[in-house]
């Protein structure tokens, strides 16, 4: 392996191996994921001072500070491991001054090596007896959008604002496998477990990972592997035609079916473990089965079962919608679109088909109502797809911390206030996607406090009931060792992310409308800049009002797609949540909001205290300075000049922009132009 070692370590600096480096630690097990943890350990205990010993027999356990088995090795320890502890899971527990940890499986002892990585000294304090810890999703997994040609409009990683791919350089391979191995290990300490490597838009490069550039793909499962990673591809639906040299896509062609067959065969004799395909189809451009007549389910289906026998799955997204709309048809709506496409299909999918949908029904605004999808498919296996790249929320310039947007969307229970909740959906079927940040940034991710929402999407797909604040807290005593000291850094990072999203919203598009983005890169406000497209996201204001009317009596009839108690409750402002009353209905500027404000004046007040609160994170993070390296500091202070210079140019466009249509003024004189 070769490469740059100018990397940040993000939560995984040698200060969090401390403890454990520190420490005599018996392991017992054998594999793959076995010999990483012996590794980690041996690599820590040259840094602090410890000793590592991998047996097969525990000799005398007393001599141990701790103790890690995977438990079908363990001989009389395993009696002490509680319930079923699944492929991942471990227990934990401590007594006559021996830490124990116990998997059933090496990828579980590999979590429970990353637990005590968190707890520090704490997993040598009190004696406790065995705690369970099991990932609630099975599968967590991010997505790359990375391209191995840097695309003319979209980059080498499409939405990427940390840089080019870390997996693609020059039009291959990367060289630097050591970054790889050091993503998949920051990875697998936050829980992630799957990664695809290659941009779901499939250009022509890409398209031959499946077959010229197999070669690639095989070594970066093999640098993946090892922290139990595994490795899909995302595939064009065209590729029997523009790889395969055949005449036709049609799901239903019997030689474009032994063509799946047979390519995917090379693909697990290349990549034994490989997880499978995900798939945008019949999206944006992409083709898909409707070019041929057949439903998508006709399409995920035929690549189902050229996966099926190896024990792989398709992720098919369900992000389908008519992105050449005619801006003046009022009877279309984008929001719509997926629940339309795909809910009629429920039951048609294949056991390994996972569709994919996108948490909000339009495209990962900051404050959409949840899809109604996830309720209306109850015999498909579905996963919910999340956007950790700030596409929409400040792209890595401006600090959004999205745990707590993640942690509504996990918690809405879809058919009331009730359970089942959307973690509890996906946790039965497909699991957490996440569309990743990171690219060959020296942060990783551009804004160096990006790494927040990478770890906190790891820690949430392992456990959809973390709480945000507690999940910063640990990534900020992970990442700044030092904010250990007299927690004053844990107090300026908790002051800066804790409410971040909050205040995002407050200065872009008001209460849930979305969009107001400028066009092609969705920086920087364009209140119009979308309203005249063909993409289906409009705003509707007048001078009277805005809104889109969505509900059944009179609108577009988007509110009935949810189950009765949401359908009720979305259908009339009078019930509508303030902060989607504007997805879901057209009102005037007079209209009084639950909050006893007027939607005008709610506008005025979000942007004016939105913008103001950005000078204030700048403020504070002046305080941070001499408490984190000169260059990190330096980092972070560049990007909030920008955010305060943006939230301030939000402020100004929205509010006079609205103050000229209304013609309402500001109830407090502020400065409007
Ligand atoms: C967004 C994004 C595109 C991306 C698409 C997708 O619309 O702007 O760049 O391709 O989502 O999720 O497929």
């Amino acid at each position: 392996m070769t490469g740059d070692t100018h990397v940040h370590p993000a939560w995984l600096p040698d200060a969090a191996f401390a403890a454990l480096g520190s420490r005599r630690t018996l392991v017992i097990g054998e594999g793959l994921l076995v010999d990483t943890v012996v590794r980690e350990l041996e690599a820590a205990c040259a840094r602090h001072g410890g000793a590592v010993h991998h047996r097969e027999d525990p000799p005398h356990p007393h001599e141990f500070d701790l103790i890690m088995a995977v438990h079908s090795a363990a001989g009389a320890l395993a009696a002490q491991a509680p319930g079923d502890l699944g492929t991942e899971g471990y227990a934990v527990a401590r007594s006559d001054g021996t830490t124990l940890v116990l998997a059933a499986a090496p990828a579980g002892l590999l979590h429970g090596l990353f637990h005590l990585v968190r707890a520090g000294e704490a997993a040598f304090a009190d004696a406790h007896p065995p705690a369970v810890h099991r990932p609630a999703l099975a599968r967590r997994m991010l997505d790359h959008w990375d391209n191995i040609d840097v695309h003319p409009v979209m980059g080498h990683v499409e939405r990427g604002y940390a840089g080019g791919s870390i997996f693609w350089q020059g039009g291959g391979l990367t060289r630097d496998l050591d970054r790889v191995a050091r993503y998949a290990r920051l990875l697998a300490a936050c829980g992630v477990n799957a990664v695809t490597v290659n941009n779901v838009n499939v250009h022509a490069t890409e398209a031959t990972l499946l077959t010229d550039r197999l070669a690639d793909v095989a070594t970066l499962a093999d640098v993946l592997r090892p922290y139990g990673i595994t490795t899909h591809l995302s595939v064009s639906f065209a590729a029997p035609r523009t790889v395969g040299g055949l005449p036709t896509a049609d799901p239903l062609d019997l030689a474009v079916r032994d063509w799946w067959a047979r390519t995917t065969r090379r693909v697990y004799e290349a990549i034994p473990d490989f997880g499978g395909y995900v798939v945008k189809a019949d999206s944006e451009g992409q083709p898909g089965p409707s070019g041929y007549g057949r439903s998508h389910a006709d399409g995920a289906n035929t690549l189902a079962e050229a996966l099926a026998p190896h024990g792989g799955v398709v992720h098919w997204r369900a992000f389908v919608y008519d992105h050449r709309q005619d801006w003046r048809d009022r009877g279309t709506d984008r929001a719509r679109a997926a629940y339309d496409h795909f809910a009629p299909l429920d039951g048609q999918f294949d056991d390994n088909v996972i569709l994919q949908v996108k948490y909000g029904p339009i495209d990962f605004q900051p404050r959409e109502p949840v899809s109604p999808v996830i309720a209306a498919m109850p015999h498909t296996r579905l996963a919910v797809e999340l956007q950790v790249t700030q596409e929409y929320t400040g792209q890595q310039r401006h600090v959004c911390y999205l745990a707590p947007l993640w942690r509504e969307v996990l918690d809405f229970a879809p058919w009331g206030d009730e359970p089942p909740t959307v973690a509890d959906v996906v946790a039965r079927s497909g699991g957490l996607v996440a569309v990743s940040n990171v690219g060959d940034d020296a942060y990783w991710t551009g804004h160096p406090l990006a790494q927040a929402n990478l770890y906190a999407f790891g820690r949430l797909a392992w456990d959809p009931g973390a709480d945000p604040a507690a999940v910063l807290d640990e990534w900020i005593g992970l990442t700044f060792p030092a904010a250990g000291g007299d927690g004053t850094l844990r107090r300026i990072l908790h002051d800066l992310m804790d409410d971040s999203w909050s205040v995002y919203e407050q200065y872009t598009a008001p209460l849930g409308i979305g969009f107001m983005v400028r066009p092609g890169t969705h920086y920087g406000p364009d209140v119009d800049g979308y309203e005249y497209t063909p993409w289906g996201t409009y705003h509707f204001a007048d001078r009277d009002g805005i809104g889109v009317d969505r509900s059944r009596a009179t609108g577009t009839g988007f509110a009935g797609q949810y189950p009765p108690h949401w359908a009720y409750v979305y259908e009339s402002p009078r019930t509508c949540p303030d902060e989607l009353l504007l997805f879901f209905h057209h009102v005037g500027y007079g209209h009084v909001l639950h909050s006893g404000e007027t939607v005008i004046q709610h506008i005025y007040d979000t942007h004016f205290a939105g913008a103001e609160r950005t000078v204030a994170m700048r403020r504070r993070w002046a305080d941070a300075a001499g408490l984190v390296d000169d260059d990190l500091h330096a980092r972070v202070s560049e990007r909030l000049d920008e955010q305060v210079r943006s939230a301030a140019e939000w402020r100004d466009q929205v509010n006079t922009y609205f103050l000229r249509k209304s013609g309402v003024p500001d109830a407090y004189g502020r400065t409007i132009h």
